[in-house]
């Protein structure tokens, strides 16, 4: 069947096949069910600049789709939309070595561009357990996070420039990788985390850091949930972390089972953390250990002496979310002030014991960052639809525990669809009325990833 956009694009750019419109119709959020009419495939930058004006013109909304590992529905084409596709737009530019700004189209997957940044003796952080899938452009999209943030912050932090192409098919060069650029609204900024619904990012200019020295890896077992600030707290004023992570026993039985490991202290505690620093630090990390021990919050540690062994230890932590796929999680990915962390931790968890006394639950996040995942697993016996809105019905209450002391319902995966909903908790009406507005401006057909993040 001939499509509206079909003169835009070779043979092969544009597919309409059952098994193309569901795989690339989805992201990693399982809950909403994939209906795209299409999916597109631009090779350069004109090409999206066309799409957007065609889509315009023909009223066809479009989806822009990076490597589709989003948790919250922000990359799913649930109502017959187009989805814009940037795998063939995966070629890094450019590389300036006095600048060092790397250069690449949206497509890149973060991977490469950690892998490229090493080549040049340089160092890309933003990093996390998808970065061998994930593309940059839906990185930016996102402002990911991940497991560095603590010393290195968000994507946001490395994006020097963008190219992108607005709802009206106009093309924004934002900021050209400049350090100092006082003329006005950084439109940049506005880009990173808009989850496609302004335009598509086309092209980034990334920031690139120094090589870190080796770092070591620590994990500590920890018997109170509010212990783990005060380990956080000891670390902090003995070195400066790269990582500071946190996950419960429940989550670390799951990943011990799925990658056949073994757990990394002799005897289980019901919460551990997992520290990364530079290991010329190692002498202070020690001591730090030695004086969460004598205070009572830490019962055992172990420490890794070899790059193999960080890895092995980091597998704890990376691998869960992996590893708890198959229990078909609600997800929750909180975030408040670390000061507001202790008082938080203890009303979220008297919440969830009291309304899901059935449910096996399990926690782990970036702590270190005020960032909490909150995952309910479902029970086998219960079917999806009954799992989801049982633990809906739950969600504005512990939505509302965020919103007393001034957190976020979405710290780190977007708000997308699933989110969508629940924003009032998080940004006040007028924050919500000027998101809108600045949408109609820039996208005043209302053709980008319409229904995401805003309704
Ligand atoms: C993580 O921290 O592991 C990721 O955000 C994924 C997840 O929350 O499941
Ligand atoms: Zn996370």
């Amino acid at each position: 069947m001939s499509h509206p956009l079909e003169s835009l694009f070779e043979p092969g750019q544009l597919k309409q096949d059952a098994d193309t419109c569901q795989e690339w119709g989805r992201d990693w959020t399982r809950s909403h069910s994939p209906r795209a009419s299409a999916v597109v495939f631009p090779e350069s930058v004109e090409q999206v600049v066309e799409l957007v004006r065609l889509a315009v013109a023909c009223r066809i909304a479009l989806v822009p789709s990076g490597g589709r590992t989003g948790l919250s529905g922000g990359a799913v084409a649930a109502n017959g939309e187009v989805v814009v596709s940037f795998d063939r737009m995966n070629r890094i530019l450019e590389f300036d070595a006095a600048d060092r700004i790397l250069t690449c189209q949206a497509g890149v997957v973060t991977q490469a561009v950690q892998q490229r940044a090493a080549e040049h003796g340089l160092f890309y952080p933003v990093d996390f357990a998808s970065a061998g899938s994930s593309q940059i452009g839906g990185n930016v999209a996102t402002n990911a996070g991940g497991i560095k943030v603590i010393r290195y912050g968000l994507t946001r932090d490395w994006v020097a420039g963008l190219r992108v192409v607005s709802g009206k098919g106009e093309l924004l060069d934002c900021n050209r990788g400049l350090v100092k650029n006082a003329t006005g609204y950084d439109l940049r900024h506005l880009f990173v985390g808009s989850e496609g619904t302004l335009g598509c990012i086309v092209e980034v200019d990334l920031r690139l850091a120094p090589t870190p020295v080796p770092q070591s890896v620590m994990v500590v077992g920890v018997n109170r949930f509010r212990d783990i600030l005060k380990v956080l707290a000891e670390f902090q004023a003995a070195l400066a972390p790269s990582a500071f992570e946190f996950f419960s026993q429940v989550a670390l039985e799951k990943v011990v089972a799925h990658r056949n490991m073994r757990p990394p202290l002799a005897q289980p505690t019901p919460f551990y953390a997992l520290l990364e620093f530079d290991s010329t630090d190692l002498a202070a990390a020690e001591a730090a250990f030695a004086r969460t021990v004598e205070a009572g919050w830490v019962s055992d540690g172990v420490l890794s002496h070899s790059e193999a062994q960080a890895r092995d230890l980091w597998q704890l932590r990376e691998g869960i979310s992996e590893s708890i796929a198959q229990f078909l999680p609600y997800k929750n990915d909180l975030s408040v002030r670390i000061s507001r962390l202790p008082d938080f931790l203890d009303d979220v968890d008297e919440l969830v014991a009291q309304r899901y006394p059935d449910f096996e639950v399990c926690w782990y996040g970036h702590i270190g960052d005020g960032n909490l995942h909150l995952n309910i697993l479902k029970p086998e016996a219960l079917s999806i639809d009954e799992f989801y809105a049982r633990c809906a019905e739950v969600s504005p209450e512990i939505f509302r525990l965020v919103a007393a002391r001034g957190g976020s319902i979405s710290a780190e995966h977007g708000v997308g669809l699933l989110k969508r909903d629940y924003l009032e908790f998080s940004r006040s009406g007028e924050e919500l009325a000027v998101m809108a507005a600045l949408k109609q401006v820039l996208d005043p057909a209302q053709i980008m990833n319409p229904g995401k993040l805003l309704a």
